[in-house]
């Protein structure tokens, strides 16, 4: 392969290829479009999200081996934006010199939350106590360290929220395991945060690092509901976060961006809760609100371009759209002329065919003179929009 990084040849553009097809696919692919590099994805959903805005789509399943191969071919290099890609045909293409950005040992090892925390703790990066979980009689010992309440995770495939369960009390210790019937979980100590922030991180392949601001986040139901920049946290909680980051980036390989989401303590303590290794829901501001956005930023590092120095234009807030619980299937958005009188406001509507309950369907984000009237204004646009079973009337 030519360098990557130096020129655009129109007649064969430098193309990019994507494991995922979802909004995060859609995203960078709209700023790939913008500068005219090609993407091609890789998604077992016809007409998922980024496959309006790809130049082609593979349709095959995310592990489909056959398929990653035939992506690379028709690539100048990969890149994945969910973590269920297979990693070990991104080893074995790596291990041909094919650029797969991040490494492909750091999907490996961040696919299974155990393993993840494991390396992180072992590198002396700060997170929750935590103990993998073999059998009923191992959580009830385990409760004796960690006290109630615990954090009961699946160790694989669980993202927003899907996989985590609260044991409150001994009498959720069987419910618990039932929930995730035989999955191998594991189980941390619940850290009673103040606040949840996370920040994205960008390396490229010659190693320049780059930050973005600390985001402040709020999770309901273990999923991501609002982020707000700048977060409320004095300076010393912010220079803490960011050396934890840099912490994390430092041990962990690859070209992209990160999203390092974090808990901080009533006493000020900051926590590593995971790492993304991928555009990240709690970097969509940037998009509005910094001087470059997340996906830029990820296809710089992808490409072995110079990275920006991301810098906060004005303060932000994104709410999440998710889908309504009680129903499946095909819908409609409502309420598009209310959403958009709201002034600041940047309406994403991802395109996902059928909603399910807590499914992330799109997203608002609004800028403001402060982070309160960002919010304000983000959460009046989301108030406006009704996501109605097709076929259902609306009330
Ligand atoms: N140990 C913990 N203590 C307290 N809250 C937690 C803990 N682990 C997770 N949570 C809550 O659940 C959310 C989702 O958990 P996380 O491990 O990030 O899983 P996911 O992969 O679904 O994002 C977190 O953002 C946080 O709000
Ligand atoms: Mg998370």
């Amino acid at each position: 392969m030519s360098a990557i990084n130096e020129s655009l040849n129109m007649a064969r553009p430098t193309c990019v290829g994507i494991i995922g097809g979802g909004q995060l696919g859609k995203m960078i692919a709209h700023e790939a479009r913008r500068m005219s590099f090609k993407i091609v994805i890789l998604d077992p959903t016809v007409n998922c999200p980024a496959s309006k805005i790809a130049d082609e789509q593979i349709v095959a399943d995310f592990k489909d081996e056959n398929a990653i191969m035939k992506l690379a071919g028709e690539c100048d290099v990969l890149t994945y934006e969910i973590e269920l890609a297979n990693s070990s045909a991104l080893q074995q293409l790596e291990s041909q010199n094919y650029p797969v950005r991040p490494a492909p040992e750091t999907l490996r090892i961040i696919q299974t939350k155990f393993r993840q925390k494991s390396f992180l703790k072992d590198h002396k990066v700060v997170v929750p106590d935590f103990a993998l979980v073999n059998s009923e009689k191992d959580l009830h010992n385990i409760s004796q360290r960690f006290g109630f309440p615990m954090m009961l995770k699946a160790c694989e495939d669980s993202y927003d929220g899907r996989g985590n369960f609260l044991v409150k009390s001994r009498d959720y210790v069987s419910e618990g395991l039932r929930y995730f019937s035989g999955k191998q979980c594991m189980v941390e100590e619940f850290i009673p945060f103040a606040k949840e922030i996370s920040i994205m991180v960008a390396r490229n392949p010659s190693g320049q690092i780059e930050s973005f601001p600390v985001a402040e986040n709020t999770h309901k139901n273990s999923i991501l509901d609002t982020t707000i920049v700048p977060a409320r946290v004095g300076r010393k909680v912010e220079l803490k976060a960011k050396r934890l980051a840099e912490k994390a980036m430092s041990v962990l390989h690859g070209a992209g961006i990160f999203g390092i989401e974090m808990f901080v303590t009533k006493k000020g303590d900051v926590l590593l809760n995971e790492v993304a290794p991928r555009p990240h829901n709690s970097g969509h501001y940037s998009n509005e609100a910094c001087s470059i956005s997340q996906f830029e930023q990820h296809l710089r590092a992808v490409l072995d371009l110079p990275l920006a120095k991301p810098r906060l234009l004005t303060p932000a807030a994104m709410i999440n759209i998710l889908g309504p619980q009680g129903w499946e299937g095909s819908y409609t958005v409502e309420g598009l002329s209310n959403a958009a009188k709201v002034p600041g406001v940047k309406l994403y509507i991802y395109g996902k065919a059928t909603s399910k309950p807590q499914r992330k369907l799109g997203h608002i984000t609004a800028i403001g003179g402060t982070r309160e009237e960002a919010r304000t204004r983000a959460r009046k646009a989301r108030n406006a929009i009704r996501l109605v079973q097709s076929g259902a009337k609306s009330a």
